[in-house]
């Protein structure tokens, strides 16, 4: 293996830092298409994101010292750089189509671009009549004509542009992503379905239910014969401003439970739909209050609380749709104590499905980044709602920690000899999971599939390797979890010994 990178103290070395600046940039792009779907042009959110968005793509020309930033869509992904930008991907399906559908191969940006040319751009793309614009003799007179200025676009059939090169960095991850290639075509049809719904949602228009249901019927299938594909890519995905990465999350893991409860095909297909659809109530929240960057005070908070009831009655005025979906929409932050919210004037008490998807919800929340706090460790969460546990149903909290374990599928940690490796699997008890060796790589990279796999405190060369620390989700800065003392507490708590699991 080739020299480890310099790495700073936070853990990141300067390639990730780059790779970081530009994938923050293509994710707010992606964001920003389904944003302009949602607002009228001149809108005031809209024009604050492209205004973040056009501080992004400044950040990243730094980050890169460019005079521009290429921008590749190819095979279903955008790239930079021959690298995959996951998380942009992951959300990207719009551009990507936009792109399939005009021919364009690549964006270039330059530091001209401002958010009112990205607005422009922005429209261009998704201007219907404007076809014929997307040609090389016309584009440039196009985006002359229309003050786009610092963009370029090149054209190509996706079988004639040239494929990622493949540089040193790059070697150790590219034979993965063919292989997660099924697995990220479903995760790109979840978040497509429920940008849509937002989008629909927002706009008073009936939400496409079957489009939700056929993902969710892809995703059971995809889990069923890979199931770590669909949740390690979950790892990737990043904050946006609709939390539609936090609802597809939110439905993973509760599938991923849900499959270990030993539940029907007819069973998953409604816990996954639940788990989409559980925050859709936030489609019909003010955007000011929803996209406000930091805590909200209490008017605020109060305004955003009626997302639970905004979601029900969105999903009661829909055909056919489950009661499962609904119960899931009204009652995921109601705690069995007798608090959090809605407060129905006659108590009841919620569904399994609901119940379940709570918990993996508050699980999701408090292991995603938000711009008021860093993400925590899989364990520290754990801990977190450990505390706070009569907040939570009983049975599902502790069959929860017993499926993912204290490293879920899809985390990325520090071995005790330095290696850094992915949980694949989990193992014979929660703090034993199997990882697969990820050698120096880092955040954005994902692990290639035929690299060695091995089950922490096994012998393995005359070494039992355990996990020193845990890979941050968003800044990839390493974690150092009180590990021993919090797995144990959560083992007692939980587990009461270690069940033995198939893997
Ligand atoms: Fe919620």
């Amino acid at each position: 293996m080739s020299e480890l990178p310099r790495v700073d103290e936070t853990g990141t070395d300067a390639a990730t830092r780059r790779r970081e600046a530009v994938a923050a940039f293509a994710h707010d792009l992606v964001v920003a298409i389904v944003d302009a779907e949602i607002h009228a042009p001149n809108d005031h959110a809209l024009e604050a994101h492209l205004v973040a968005t056009a501080r992004a793509l400044r950040e990243a020309l730094s980050a890169t010292a460019g005079a521009t930033l290429v921008l590749a869509c190819h095979g279903g992904r955008i790239l930079w750089d021959g690298v995959d930008l996951v998380s942009a991907s992951l959300q990207g399906s719009r551009l990507l189509r936009i792109a399939a559908e005009r021919g364009i191969a690549s964006f270039t940006f330059d530091v001209q671009v401002d958010g009112r040319v990205l607005g422009r751009l922005i429209e261009l793309l998704r201007d219907p009549r404007a076809k014929e614009a997307f040609r090389p003799q016309a584009i440039d007179m196009v985006l002359r004509a229309r003050g786009i200025r610092g963009v370029g676009l090149a054209f190509g059939q996706t079988g004639a542009i040239a494929a990622p090169a493949i540089t040193p960095q790059t070697a150790l991850r590219a034979p993965a992503v063919p292989a997660l290639g099924q697995a990220m075509a479903g995760y790109q049809a979840m978040t497509a379905a429920l940008q849509d719904s937002h989008v629909r949602a927002t706009r008073g228009r009936e939400i496409e239910l079957d489009a939700t249901r056929g993902v969710v019927e892809r995703a059971v299938a995809t889990m069923s014969t890979a199931p770590s594909d669909l949740l390690a890519l979950a790892v990737y995905d990043d904050i946006d401003r609709f939390t539609v990465g936090h609802s597809v999350r939110v439905a993973l893991l509760a599938l991923q439970v849900a499959r270990a409860a030993h539940a029907s095909e007819e069973q998953l297909l409604l816990v996954g739909t639940a788990g989409m659809l559980h925050d859709i109530g936030k489609s019909h929240v003010p955007q000011e209050v929803l996209f406000k960057q930091g805590r909200l005070d209490d008017d605020e908070w109060r305004v955003m609380a009626e997302h639970p009831r905004l979601g029900a009655e969105l999903l009661l005025e829909q055909k056919d749709v489950h009661k499962a979906a609904i119960g899931a929409a009204y009652c995921h932050h109601m705690a069995p104590n007798g608090l959090g919210y809605p407060r129905p004037a006659i108590p009841f008490d919620p569904s399994g499905i609901s119940k379940l998807v709570r918990v993996c919800d508050v699980f999701e929340a408090l292991t995603a980044v938000r711009p008021y706090k860093r993400d925590l460790t899989p364990l520290e969460a754990l801990a977190v709602m450990h505390r706070e546990a009569k907040g939570f149903d009983p049975h599902w909290f502790r069959f929860f920690v017993q499926t993912i374990g204290v490293y879920p599928i899809g985390t990325r940690v520090r071995l005790s000899n330095g290696d850094r490796a992915l949980v694949v699997r989990q193992g014979i008890a929660i703090d034993r999971p199997v990882v697969r060796l990820i050698g120096s790589q880092s955040v954005d990279d994902l692990p290639a599939a035929d690299a060695r796999e091995l089950t922490i405190g096994d012998r393995v060369d005359d070494l039992v390797l355990t996990i020193d620390a845990v890979v941050r989700r968003r800044s990839g800065a390493q974690a150092v979890d009180a590990s021993d003392r919090i797995a144990a507490v959560m083992q007692h708590a939980c587990l009461g010994k270690p069940t033995p699991r198939g893997s």
